[in-house]
C-alpha cells in the first residue's frame, strides 16, 4: 500500500489542523497509508510518527495550532539532517510527503525532495508571503487584527489619542494591508513600500483641525522600528502616542470558514495531486481553485505587493 507522511512545520497558523484533516481523510479515502509526523522537520530527523486513522482526526477542523505540533529544525538546514530524515522515510517505505508550512518549511521540503522523497507543498502561514497562492491562516489573522483595530478604535476615540499597531507578516506587509483597509486604519506601513511619515504626520494634523483627534497607525514588524515612529510621531504632532504590539496572538484562535474550507481543499488537493503521479507541487490558488504548480518555481518567485489595496487604502482613510 502506498503511504503518505505529513507534518506541520514553522509557524503555527489557524487552520493547520484542517488541512492536517484533509490530508489523512482523503489519503485513507483513496488508499494510502497516513502518518502523522510530530514537531515538523525535526520529526522527521528523529523517525517520530504514528499511524493515523480516521478517528485521529475527529473534531480538531475548528482548533487553532496543530495537533501534530511544529518546530523550526536547525539540524533540517544541513545536509546531514535531511539525510537521516530521508532514511527513515525509506526505511518506512514512505515515499510521499506533505508539507504544511510557510516558506522555510516548503523550502526545506525542496532540498529533500532533492534525495527522492515526492513532497507535496501546502501553504500555510498567517504572513501569506508565498507566491501564487494565498496561504492558510492568512484570513484568521486578518479577521484578529481586524477586530483588535476595532477595540483600540473605541479606547483612541475616547480620549483623542494616537495608537501605533504592530503587527506580524516578517518582511511581507500582507497582514497589515488587508487588516488596515478592513479595520479602517488612517495609515498603514509596509516594508515593501518606502514609508515617509510626513505623510502620517500631516494626515495626524489635518484630522484635528477637523476636530479628530485620534488616529490608527497599523505598522507591519518588518517596516522598521515602531518605537522609533512613536518618537517621532509624538514629536511631531504633540499628540498622545501608544504603541500596542499584536504579536502571538495573531497566530491563534480558531480559523475562520474560509481557512477551514481553503485548508481542507488543499490537504485533499494534495492527495488528488500524489494518486495522479504529480511531483513536488505546491497547492496554489483560494477558496474557489486549487492547482498544483512547480515548488521549487513557487519558492523562486517574489510576491507582489497588492497595489489594489495601497490605492484603496491612500483614497479611503483620512
Ligand atoms: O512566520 C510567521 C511569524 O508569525 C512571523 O510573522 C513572525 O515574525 C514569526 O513567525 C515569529 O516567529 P516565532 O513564533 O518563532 O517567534
Amino acid at each position: 500500500m502506498r503511504k503518505i507522511a505529513v507534518l506541520t512545520s514553522g509557524g503555527d497558523a489557524p487552520g493547520m489542523n484542517a488541512a492536517i484533516r484533509a490530508v489523512v481523510r482523503a489519503g485513507i479515502y483513496s488508499g494510502f497509508q497516513v502518518f502523522g509526523v510530530m514537531r515538523g522537520l525535526q520529526g522527521l530527523i528523529q523517525g517520530d510518527w504514528q499511524a493515523m486513522n480516521l478517528g485521529s482526526v475527529a473534531d480538531i477542523i475548528h482548533r487553532g495550532g496543530t495537533v501534530l505540533k511544529t518546530s523550526r529544525s536547525e539540524e533540517f538546514m544541513e545536509i546531514k539532517g535531511r539525510v537521516t530524515a530521508y532514511r527513515n522515510l525509506q526505511r518506512a517505505g514512505i515515499d510521499n510527503l506533505a508539507i504544511i508550512g510557510g516558506n522555510g518549511s516548503l523550502t526545506g521540503g525542496w532540498e529533500i525532495s532533492k534525495l527522492g522523497v515526492n513532497v507535496i507543498g501546502i501553504p500555510a502561514t498567517i504572513d501569506n508571503d508565498i507566491a501564487e497562492t494565498t496561504s492558510i491562516g492568512f484570513d484568521t489573522a486578518v479577521n484578529t487584527v481586524a477586530d483588535a483595530i476595532n477595540r483600540i478604535r473605541d479606547t483612541a476615540s475616547s480620549h483623542g489619542r494616537v495608537f501605533i499597531i504592530e503587527v506580524m507578516g516578517r518582511h511581507c506587509g500582507e497582514i497589515a494591508l488587508s487588516a488596515g483597509v478592513a479595520g479602517g486604519a488612517e495609515s498603514i506601513l509596509i516594508p515593501e513600500i518606502n514609508n515617509d511619515l510626513r505623510e502620517v504626520v500631516n494626515k495626524i494634523k489635518q484630522g484635528a483641525k477637523r476636530g479628530k483627534l485620534y488616529s490608527i497607525v497599523l505598522v507591519a514588524e518588518g517596516a522598521g522600528s515602531t518605537y522609533e515612529i512613536k518618537e517621532i510621531l509624538a514629536e511631531q504632532t504633540g499628540m498622545d502616542v501608544k504603541v500596542i504590539i499584536l504579536g502571538h496572538i495573531q497566530r491563534g484562535g480558531t480559523p475562520s470558514a474560509a481557512d477551514r474550507i481553503l485548508a481542507s481543499a488543499m490537504g485533499k488537493a494534495a492527495v488528488d495531486n500524489i494518486s495522479e503521479g504529480k511531483r513536488n507541487v505546491m497547492m496554489a490558488g483560494d477558496c474557489h481553485n486549487i492547482e498544483g504548480v512547480s515548488l521549487e518555481g513557487a519558492l523562486n518567485k517574489n510576491r507582489q505587493v497588492r497595489n489594489d489595496l495601497v490605492a484603496l487604502a491612500r483614497v479611503l482613510s483620512t
